[in-house]
């Protein structure tokens, strides 16, 4: 092997010796930089005679061309190994399932409430809401409970900070009743609303929540009865319970905003529940004594109010046992609606 094919074996090893494009870039400088070898031997070429010249120098470029022909395979792998360790390094698994948007979902009472608002609707109700912080007026006494009624007790309160502007202290609404009152004064007969909404009472057990929901009734003319009130709740249960098959029987109660005043229970005529009286709703034909505190003349105006509870009426709908589920926010409970 003569020099030139010597140097161009050992360029080739260091060129593959070079671990990275720094590395290359030195043993580059061995061979063809400004004081290289073969930049060397060009430059002897000047001494030698024309024909010895022509001849060494087409040698001596055959050898540079074999150098750069290494240089530029090596400088390739290096960029190309150098890619690969980029790919690896910020691979991304096409193959992975994206980590996707859960779906929410309303909440049973909530659904409730929106069945109640639209079965209403369809039968020509307004649906009103109010206030949940309200004024011992409107709560209790526009409602035909005067102070120290007894029956006010039937409703333990939760006062908040604050007087109405009669110095009484305000308080969060125990029922959706004192909306019958805002809605009928602020509103001309034929009165026609329900007002649903989140009402609170001192109360906790499986069937009590201090916070919970009612639904309120209002139908107020010259000529609705207690047929009515029938006819629409009977409606109402049967569009919200989706089946024809039940019963609605009114049983005497008493509440002070009407009278009479009666509990409405239903019976379903099949199902888990059949046979048995569940009672959903307080209700009667307003009091005249309310009707007035509307602004109107109870000897013109007569109707009906109730009053629903929209968890008893989600329990009964999904066969629920315990009200506190609604509450606790356990999404394996919550689930099992959406
Ligand atoms: N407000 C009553 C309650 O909460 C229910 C009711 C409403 C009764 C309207 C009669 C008429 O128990």
């Amino acid at each position: 092997m003569n020099s030139l094919e010597q140097l161009v074996v050992s360029a080739q090893a260091d060129f593959l010796a070079a671990a990275d494009a720094a590395a290359l870039e030195n043993a580059k400088a061995k061979y063809l930089g400004k004081t290289g070898q073969i930049t060397e031997m060009m430059k002897g070429l000047g001494k030698l005679d024309p024909e010895e010249k022509k001849a060494q120098g087409a040698l001596i470029n055959a050898a540079k061309v074999q150098i750069e022909a290494a240089l530029t395979a090596r400088r390739d792998a290096l960029a190309e190994a150098q890619l690969q360790l980029r790919l690896n390094a910020e691979a991304i698994d096409v193959s992975l399932p994206g980590r996707g948007r859960s779906q929410g979902g309303i909440h049973p009472v909530m659904r409730t409430w929106e069945r109640v608002e639209e079965i209403f609707r369809s039968i020509g109700f307004d649906v009103a809401a109010g206030p949940e912080i309200e004024t011992d007026w409107t709560n209790f006494t526009a409602l035909n409970s005067p102070e120290n009624h007894p029956a006010r007790s039937m409703q333990d309160t939760f006062y908040v900070e604050g007087n109405d502007s009669t110095g009484k202290p305000l308080l969060l609404r125990t029922h959706t009743s004192p909306m019958q009152v805002r809605y009928a004064r602020n509103n001309k007969p034929p009165i026609k609303v329900i007002a649903p909404g989140r009402t609170y009472r001192v109360d906790s057990d499986a069937t009590h929540s201090p916070m919970f929901h009612q639904v309120e009734g209002l139908w107020i003319a010259e000529d609705i009865s207690f047929a009515d009130l029938k006819g629409v709740y009977l409606n109402f249960v049967k569009a919200f319970f989706e089946t024809d098959d039940l019963q609605v029987r009114f049983r005497p109660s008493y509440f002070p905003f009407t009278e009479p005043s009666a509990e409405i229970d239903i019976a379903f005529g099949s199902g888990p529940l059949k046979g048995r009286w569940l009672e959903v709703s307080g209700s009667g034909q307003v009091h005249p004594n309310v009707v007035r505190n509307f602004g109107l003349d109870p000897e013109k105006y007569i109707g009906f109010a109730f009053g629903s509870g929209l968890e008893r009426l989600t329990m009964l709908r999904y066969g629920v046992n315990d009200l506190r589920l609604f509450y606790e926010g356990d999404l394996r409970f919550l689930k099992q609606f959406n």
